[in-house]
């Protein structure tokens, strides 16, 4: 599915953290976004993921706009740059869970 981000902003206040970005990126490509600390990179994933609303522009997943789904239903996986883990929980059962919450056969999850 195409993703475009298409004139995409995003203000914490008076910071600039995203500023007008234009992104088309195709089925099965494969993208990384480089730059310093601070310049931005999270904010975009938070954009696509649905954490963060952009203050201006749109996301579309295969043609469709998804400003206002939200990001359960955007069905995007993010791996955060700090833990976000369950500690209570090993590798295995961390990955594992939000496939039980979907539903997926066990003998697939453990696949
Ligand atoms: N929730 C937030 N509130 C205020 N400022 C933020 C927030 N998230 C990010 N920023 C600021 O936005 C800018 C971009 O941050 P970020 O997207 O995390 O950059 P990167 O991932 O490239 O290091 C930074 O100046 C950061 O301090
Ligand atoms: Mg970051």
């Amino acid at each position: 599915m195409k993703l475009v981000l298409e004139e995409s902003t995003k203000r914490f206040g008076d910071l600039v953290a995203v500023d007008n970005l234009n992104l088309d990126i195709e089925d099965g490509e494969i993208v990384s976004l480089l730059g310093p600390s601070g310049s931005g990179k999270t904010t975009v994933l938070n954009m696509i993921s649905g954490f963060e609303r952009p203050n201006h522009g749109n996301v579309y997943f295969g043609g469709k706009s998804v400003n206002d789904i939200h990001p359960r239903e955007r069905n995007v996986g993010m791996v955060f740059q700090e833990y976000a883990i369950f500690t209570t929980m090993n590798a295995y059962e961390n990955i594992a869970f939000g496939l039980r919450v979907r539903k997926i056969p066990k003998r697939q999850i453990e696949r």
